[in-house]
């Protein structure tokens, strides 16, 4: 069998051969190279046929190494491992070598890259003055995607992005410095004095202690919640080529600096249809009230009163391998802050709708936001710093992203073509003209 595909143009009746391409994996990701439609012509002088897929709902972006999905099988893998057993067994920083290097580190790369990560966590004392001037109800997500954009100004040697040491060195600094900014988002808006990093933590330690300490005598994170948080984290490092990363590949395509373009990945995962369904959620278990109205509620989700959130996802078609994770981290996570009867309600919500024929027949199944959001509430994270949990671990994802995207020959600035809806050539006309031409067009 010829890996091609053989297009009969009806137009001119002419056929033409295009090749197919392959990932890993042949019956997952086969794809033409869109540039073979373009010798398709109905003239010789026209411009050749373009894909039109608005959302890229079938459209191959990129050729990537770092993420596997299959939503049909339920499956999540960062370079080739599979997310149980990173979940299981690693640490926040060890997957993000990996995502990062492609490989897992040897122990001496683990230590100097937890060193470096450590050591870069304070950020320049002007950010501090720039983060007092937001009022104090700014959305931390906004003051986070502003600050990272103002880190820029304080590397001008960011721009060279092609230059090995100065790209490890603002890797080192975004990784380190975004739960720094994030803590002091919180902290300004409840107008709390900042807590600088502690090299003594780990890095989910440190970021609980910079978001909750108190006092001045040492903080010491609850092992259970530390560790909820850092398997939160790993689980969401990469997603491969949703909204966010592309917003990062997209504005990172033109070569500015990566603090400008994760900034730009941040306002993108800000948008409510990205990173904010887990907020939705907790409002939902909320409006629901007792498990006893779970019944009512899933009747009128049926009726097409409104969607569960939380359920189904664009991806996975199977359960997501992050929400069964998250599930069993909830009763850890709530052994140590106390019973939450939204957790019980999102239990028999999950129960019933996955004995309802309208959900399995959508494959309709829970997804990472179902139970994220119950589990951030009860460690003590206000709403408003869901999304900013969400950038945190997925700025390592980005910068991967980014990194593989400098260095693939096959990518160029990102510049989509347009099938051109409007008007045809127009002659321009004096404004005293244009009343009677527009009367005599509508005519
Ligand atoms: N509740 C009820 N019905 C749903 C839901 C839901 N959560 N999701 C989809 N459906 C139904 C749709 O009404 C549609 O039914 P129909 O065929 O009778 O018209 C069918 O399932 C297919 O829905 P689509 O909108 O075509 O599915 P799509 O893949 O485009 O949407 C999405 C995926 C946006 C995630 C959707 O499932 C949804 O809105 N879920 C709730 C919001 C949510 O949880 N988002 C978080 C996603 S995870 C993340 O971003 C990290």
């Amino acid at each position: 069998m010829a890996d091609t595909l053989t297009l009969i143009d009806n137009r001119t009746g002419k056929q033409y051969e295009v090749p197919i391409v392959y990932g890993t994996y042949p019956e997952y990701g086969a794809a033409i190279p869109a540039q073979a439609l373009r010798q398709i012509k109905a003239t010789p002088n026209d411009f050749g046929l373009l894909c039109y897929d608005p959302a890229f709902l079938n459209t191959a972006s990129c050729k990537s190494a770092v993420t596997f999905i299959d939503g049909e099988r339920g499956i999540l893998r960062y370079r080739g491992y599979p997310i149980e057993q990173l979940a299981e067994r690693s640490t926040f920083l060890e997957v993000a070598y990996l995502v990062l290097h492609g490989e897992l580190p040897d122990a001496e790369q683990l230590a100097d890259w937890t060193w470096y990560i450590t050591h870069h966590t304070l950020i320049h004392e002007s950010i501090k003055k720039f983060m007092d001037g937001f009022h104090y109800d700014a959305h931390p997500m906004g003051i986070l995607a502003s600050t990272v954009a103002a880190l820029s100004t304080f590397y001008p040697e960011a721009r060279n992005v092609y230059d090995p040491a100065a790209r490890r060195k603002q890797i080192y600094r975004l990784i380190a410095k975004m739960p720094t900014l994030a803590a002091f988002a919180y902290r300004h808006s409840i107008g709390m004095r900042y807590i600088y990093p502690d090299n003594g933590l780990s890095y989910p330690g440190n970021f609980l202690s910079m978001m909750f300490r108190m006092s001045d005598e040492s903080y010491e994170p609850n092992p259970v919640l530390e560790r909820a948080l850092e398997v939160l984290f790993i689980l969401h490092i990469d997603h491969e080529q949703n909204c966010s990363t592309n917003a990062m590949r997209g504005v990172g395509s033109s070569h500015t600096d990566p603090f400008a373009a994760v900034a730009a990945a941040i306002a993108a995962l800000w948008g409510p249809l990205h990173g904010g369904a887990n907020e939705q959620v907790l409002r939902m278990l909320g409006e629901i009230g007792s498990r006893k109205r779970v019944p009512e509620y899933v009747d009128r989700v049926k009726k097409g009163e409104f969607r569960l959130m939380g359920f189904g996802h664009r991806v996975y078609k199977s359960y997501d391998p992050r929400a069964r994770i998250l599930k069993a981290m909830a009763d850890q996570v709530l052994e140590v802050t106390g019973r939450s009867p939204l957790l019980e309600i999102a239990v028999e919500l999950e129960r019933i709708a996955l004995e309802d024929d309208y959900f399995v027949s959508r494959k309709l199944y829970p997804n990472v936001d179902f139970y994220s959001g119950i589990i951030y509430q009860a460690m003590g994270f206000p709403v408003d710093m869901f999304p900013v949990l969400f950038a945190i671990p997925r700025t390592v994802g980005w910068l991967a992203q980014w990194q593989e995207m400098l260095f693939d020959s096959e990518q160029k600035i990102a510049r989509p073509r347009q099938i051109y809806t409007g008007a045809d050539e127009r002659t321009y006309l004096s404004p005293e003209l244009r009343g009677e031409a527009q009367r005599l067009q509508r005519a």
